[in-house]
């Protein structure tokens, strides 16, 4: 544990590649800057190419020599994934960093356009596509990392085996609860398995406790109203809630299979250091149950 981290103690990152996906705003737009500033070549991987061309340039005012460009990518669609990571490595040898980033949080029930429940679709399984599509290059590059963000909320409820998809009932806070709870036994998972394989590369969660961003536009008016007035007492700058994402990706004494957080209280605000993990995250037999269940979902079978 240490009581202060920044990008600034971490090695340079000349010659690296890292993917931020969902890097227009918020949390991704900043642990881009910050990679980019370190020196890595960034390919922000969002959505909509507008947006993201203007946070490109944003990024570019303040860093004119930053190697970074934009590649599109929709994380609720499993054909997009697959194009992207296609692209992706036609146009490039090597994949240091991959930081799945991109998420929603608490949206009104939609399916994506593969029919899986949304904030499934977008946080994680778009995101396992994308990483076991890409494993070859990150196995082929040495000190290659995965970083998966996840969020407190992941205790609220976790992974409902029964009802995956909640066709029963859809209740939106426990959606997003599974959805990042799915997310952190993810990284946990691949570290294990890209352990028991041999494998250098490594995985590790990250979540940034309450953080100013994006994230609350689908929460009700009531509550984003509250959100502007209290948001800056309970929210950290955004800034520093990507520091447990940078932590994960560039920290050196990290071995694989942390799950990073803020230092403060219950975890919501502070200095990076590795965290406690819910009692789900560690039964192994669960996260082996949603690593086939996600392979089956996602029509992969992960090659390690
Ligand atoms: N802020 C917090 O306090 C907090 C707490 C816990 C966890 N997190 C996690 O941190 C991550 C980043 O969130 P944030 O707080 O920075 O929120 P944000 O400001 O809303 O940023 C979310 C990013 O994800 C992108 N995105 C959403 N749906 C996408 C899709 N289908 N395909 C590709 N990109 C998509 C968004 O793109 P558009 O702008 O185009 O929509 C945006 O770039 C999320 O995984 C979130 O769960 C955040």
């Amino acid at each position: 544990m240490r009581n202060k981290w920044s990008p600034k103690l971490a090695p340079d990152q000349t010659g690296r590649v890292a993917i931020v996906t969902g890097a227009n705003t918020g949390l991704g737009f900043e642990t881009a800057r910050a990679l980019a500033e370190k020196g890595a070549q960034v390919i922000m991987a969002c959505r909509d190419a507008k947006r993201a061309e203007s946070a490109r340039q944003e990024i570019l005012s303040q860093l004119p020599s930053a190697q970074i460009t934009v590649e599109l990518i929709d994380t609720g669609s499993q054909d997009s994934v697959r194009h992207f990571a296609t692209n992706f490595q036609q146009a490039h040898s090597r994949l240091d960093l991959l930081i799945n980033n991109a998420g929603i949080m608490i949206t009104p029930y939609f399916q994506t356009a593969d029919g899986f429940e949304g904030q499934l679709g977008v946080n994680y399984l778009g995101h396992f596509l994308l990483t076991g599509l890409l494993l070859p290059m990150l196995t082929a590059t040495p000190g290659s990392r995965v970083v998966s963000l996840y969020s407190l909320a992941a205790d609220w409820h976790g992974v409902q085996f029964d009802d995956l998809q909640f066709k029963e009932k859809y209740d939106a806070t426990k959606a997003y609860s599974q959805s990042k709870q799915a997310c952190l036994m993810f990284g946990l998972e691949l570290n294990q398995r890209l352990q028991a394989a041999g494998n250098n590369t490594i995985a590790l969660a990250a979540h940034p406790g309450y953080s100013k961003s994006d994230l609350s536009r689908h929460l009700s008016l009531p509550i984003r109203w509250m959100l502007a007035i209290f948001g800056p007492l309970i929210l950290q700058p955004t800034a520093d809630g990507a520091l447990p994402t940078l932590y994960a990706a560039l920290d050196n004494d990290l071995k694989g299979g942390e799950a990073v957080g803020p230092a403060g209280r219950k975890q919501t605000r502070g200095a990076p250091v590795v965290v406690p993990v819910n009692e789900q995250a560690q039964d192994a037999a669960a996260r082996s149950r949603l690593w086939s269940l996600s392979e089956e979902l996602c029509g992969i079978s992960y090659v390690f």
